[in-house]
């Protein structure tokens, strides 16, 4: 099988604040598989996923996400392609609760220009794949944290993205919901053929990965492990 890159960052360098936060950071991702971000607390993982997602500005290095090289964009042309190509998920699932579980999922697929029609279906679609259909129009701040992070899942792949980003999805779960969530983060690459990229202060779940890449103190500890 051919290796299709959903994204790909070469000799990445992020400052902030007089100080250098990735330096020489690689990192290559084949749509269908994931890979899992680890390191201690402070070493730039967020920064690093926040860079891929194209919303920070890197000082050096490029990256590419599908054959948009976003680092070579302007901020609206890379915000456009963010909407498109990427879904974002992150701790606390960050669900907007003046809308309803579904009214959530829906917004990216409206802001991006799909079809009320299309973009609902297809929200109550990823819906009952998750398993949460019964969670439609409960309020969003009545959702558990499993719940929460279900539909935050939902969410971020209403756009059909190529790139799943998720910064510690399970952060804030006890074990059960990790290993739920984990196992349906997992699933993304191969049932909706994009890659995900997750970050994880949890081993349990960063063992499920194709990959880990390891961001560290020294930058000679920095390693792929396959
Ligand atoms: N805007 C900013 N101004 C100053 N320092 C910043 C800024 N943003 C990030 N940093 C610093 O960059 C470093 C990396 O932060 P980051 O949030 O990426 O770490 P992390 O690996 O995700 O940590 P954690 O595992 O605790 O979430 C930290 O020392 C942080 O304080
Ligand atoms: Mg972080």
């Amino acid at each position: 099988m051919s290796e299709v890159l959903a994204v790909e960052a070469r000799r990445l360098r992020y400052e902030v604040a007089g100080r250098v936060i990735l330096d020489e950071v690689n990192l290559a991702v084949s749509k269908g598989t994931s890979t899992a971000i680890v390191g201690p607390s402070g070493t730039g993982k967020t920064t690093l996923l926040m860079c891929l997602a194209g919303i920070l500005e890197v000082a050096a290095g490029s990256i590419f996400v599908g054959k948009h090289e976003i680092t070579a964009m302007r901020p609206a042309a890379r915000a456009a392609a963010r909407l498109r190509e990427i879904g974002l998920i992150y701790q606390f699932g960050e669900l907007l609760p003046e809308l309803s579980p579904i009214d959530n999922i829906a917004l990216p697929a409206l802001l991006a220009g799909i079809r009320r029609k299309q973009a609902y279906d297809r929200s109550r679609f990823l819906l009952a794949e998750l398993k949460v259909e019964a969670l439609a129009e409960t309020p969003t701040a009545a959702l558990s944290g499993g719940e929460r992070q279900r539909v935050a899942v939902a969410r971020a792949l209403v756009t059909e993205p190529s790139l799943v980003l998720a910064d510690e999805p399970t952060g804030s779960l006890d074990s059960a919901a990790t290993e739920l969530v984990a196992n349906l983060l997992f699933e993304l690459p191969k049932n909706h053929s994009c890659a995900l990229v997750v970050v994880t202060h949890n081993n349990q779940v960063a063992v499920q990965a194709d990959h880990i890449l390891e961001i560290g103190a020294t930058q000679d500890e920095m390693a792929v492990n396959s």
